[in-house]
């Protein structure tokens, strides 16, 4: 009698799954500011999709009123534009949408993307949105109610957007005792938190490789024990009032700046550079050794962090002597595995652009197109399915070798120049310049996205030189 066999064995198999799902230990930890259960009965990541409605979340225009100067912060950084945003509409519409549609592996990036770019459509399930400018809440991207709603995050790790949203009339904030005319107020330890910021700044890729890890370099580095928060550096306490109707000036407001890599004063002097020689003379012909320090002295996470895919930070050197003749110097190899890619090269790379783009024969891109090959790039290369680089992270299915600024590292170059015979008489200099572009220049040119996203823009300088003497 097979059947009730089977049966039997799909009950006990039933009743272990409902055994394992109710299991709290077995079932995934919750973190936040609401009693367990409470955390536990909202949906949050995938399932979060179309779970709420648009009327779950003011527009941030009702909080404007009252929170004048806090509101003219937020629509000046990025995280009110992560859907209008130029590149974000052109990386969206034109690349993920049609690649989620063609291939079955990355079908959930066409909902997922707005999990963290415009949350509030994610969770009202409108996908995809409007497109940006047609005035839909997409618009607003991450707008005040989605953060000041969030109670927590599901799971072990913070990312791809599994954090826990509670709607209501309470505002969660920093501080304890708040009266507003307008909503309730509370004070959550998980809103300060980097946690927090990492439910957004996390990734992982339909292929499980972490393609964002932002929060996850912060937490490996040294400023979680000195105290200091993703907050302290991007929400820099400031005078001024919380409302305008506020209770007091404080001397410590959150300042919403959320000021990163779109901020040139943000990027200059991340990295700190000297360059130095091992002799302070040389004669025409002679080898002369050049070392060249690099120190993350402040960004609380790697350089570059958060979408490594397309942000580039290199270095290039030159020798230039007493007549002004320019001497390009490529950095010497170290040897490591995987180093090939760390060092700029207009070899063609990003072929799989082509799925989305429907041309199966696309060659590919010049991969750095910077105005040199040879020189030291600080990057984390992600490679698609067949190994070649993408810029698409949510194709990524590996990573290479890792070489980019740790928070507080020093990574040191060498560089080897041999003074031609000829070279007039004099001060030798080297100069060492480091560059950042948001977007690779060639996929960007060929995307047609605005050239500001893919300008060079200088971070650091530095430079030493040598006596060419005649002896
Ligand atoms: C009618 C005016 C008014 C409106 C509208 C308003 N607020 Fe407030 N809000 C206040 C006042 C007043 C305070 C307390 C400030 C103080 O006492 O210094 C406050 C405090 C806050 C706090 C701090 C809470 C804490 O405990 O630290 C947050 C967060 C906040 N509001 C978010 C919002 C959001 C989000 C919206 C829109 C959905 C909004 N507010 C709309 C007046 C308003
Ligand atoms: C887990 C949250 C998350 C998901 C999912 C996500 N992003 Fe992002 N995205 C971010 C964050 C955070 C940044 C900013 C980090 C940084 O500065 O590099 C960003 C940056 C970007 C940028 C660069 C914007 C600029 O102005 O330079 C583009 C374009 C982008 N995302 C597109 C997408 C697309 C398309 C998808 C879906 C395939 C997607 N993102 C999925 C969180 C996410
Ligand atoms: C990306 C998430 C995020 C967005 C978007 C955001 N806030 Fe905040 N806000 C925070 C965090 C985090 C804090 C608390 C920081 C702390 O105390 O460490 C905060 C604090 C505040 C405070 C209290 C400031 C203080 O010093 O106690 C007010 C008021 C506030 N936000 C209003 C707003 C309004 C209005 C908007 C939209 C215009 C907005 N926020 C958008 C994350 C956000
Ligand atoms: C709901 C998702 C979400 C949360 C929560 C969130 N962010 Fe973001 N943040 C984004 C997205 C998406 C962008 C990318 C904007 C774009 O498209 O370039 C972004 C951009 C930024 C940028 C600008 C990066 C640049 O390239 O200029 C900074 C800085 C930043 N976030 C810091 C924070 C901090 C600090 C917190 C926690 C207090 C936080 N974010 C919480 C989604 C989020
Ligand atoms: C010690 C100060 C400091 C801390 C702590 C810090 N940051 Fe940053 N962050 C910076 C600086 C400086 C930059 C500009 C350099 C750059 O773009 O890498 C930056 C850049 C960024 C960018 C843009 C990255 C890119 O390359 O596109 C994002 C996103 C960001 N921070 C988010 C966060 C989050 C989230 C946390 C906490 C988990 C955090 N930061 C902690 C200083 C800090």
């Amino acid at each position: 009698m097979p059947i009730p066999a089977i049966s039997r064995f799909a009950s006990c198999v039933a009743g272990f799954l409902v055994l394992l799902l109710t299991c709290p230990v077995l079932a995934q930890p919750v973190t936040g500011v609401l009693p367990e259960e409470e955390l536990r009965a909202i949906p949050s990541g995938d399932d979060a999709h179309g779970q709420f409605s648009y009327d779950d979340f003011q527009p941030a225009q009702q909080c404007t009123g009252c929170h004048l100067d806090i509101a003219g912060q937020w629509r000046r950084s990025l995280m009110s534009q992560a859907y209008t945003h130029h590149w974000d509409e052109i990386e969206y519409f034109r690349l993920a949408v049609p690649h989620a549609e063609r291939k079955e592996k990355v079908a959930e990036v066409k909902h997922g993307c707005n999990g963290c770019h415009a949350p509030v459509s994610f969770l009202a399930g409108d996908t995809p949105p409007p497109r940006p400018g047609e005035g839909s809440m997409a618009d607003e991207a991450v707008n005040c109610d989605m953060c000041h709603q969030v109670v927590g995050f599901a799971g072990e790790v913070p990312h791809n957007y599994n954090y826990l949203v509670k709607p209501g009339r309470t505002k969660w904030g920093g501080r304890e005792g708040m009266e507003s005319p307008h909503h309730l107020t509370a004070k959550s330890e998980f809103i300060q938190s980097a946690e927090f910021c990492g439910t957004c700044h996390n990734e992982k890729s339909p292929y499980d490789v972490w393609v964002k890890s932002t929060q996850l370099e912060y937490a490996e580095g040294p400023y979680p024990d000195m105290g200091i928060t993703c907050h302290d550096c991007h929400m820099p306490p400031g005078h001024g009032r919380l409302a305008i109707m506020g209770a007091e000036v404080v001397d410590d407001r959150r300042n919403h700046l959320f000021h990163g890599a779109h901020h040139q004063s943000k990027l200059a002097g991340v990295v700190e550079m000297v360059m130095w020689t091992e002799h302070p003379e040389c004669l025409p012909g002679d080898p002369v050794t050049l070392k060249l320090a690099l120190f993350n002295g402040k960004a609380g996470h790697k350089v570059p962090s958060g979408s490594a895919e397309e942000r580039q930070l290199w270095v290039t050197v030159h020798a230039v002597d007493a007549d002004g003749n320019r001497y390009h110097l490529p950095v010497e190899k170290k040897g490591f595995e995987g180093e090939e890619q760390t060092i700029t090269s207009n070899e063609l790379a990003y072929q799989d652009m082509g799925e989305p783009l429907d041309d199966p024969d696309f060659a590919g891109l010049p991969r750095d197109s910077t105005a040199y090959e040879g020189d030291r790039i600080f990057c984390l290369p992600y490679f698609d399915e067949q190994g070649r680089r993408t810029i698409m992270q949510w194709n990524t299915a590996s990573l290479g070798t890792d070489y980019r600024i740790a928070p507080r590292e020093t990574k040191t170059e060498t560089y080897l120049f041999t003074v031609p015979q000829d070279v007039p008489y004099g001060e030798l200099r080297f100069e060492a310049v480091l560059r950042y572009r948001k977007l690779v220049k060639s996929v960007g040119d060929f995307l047609d996205v605005p050239a500001e996203e893919t300008e060079a823009v200088v971070v650091g300088e530095a430079d030493t030189s040598v006596e060419v003497v005649n002896w």
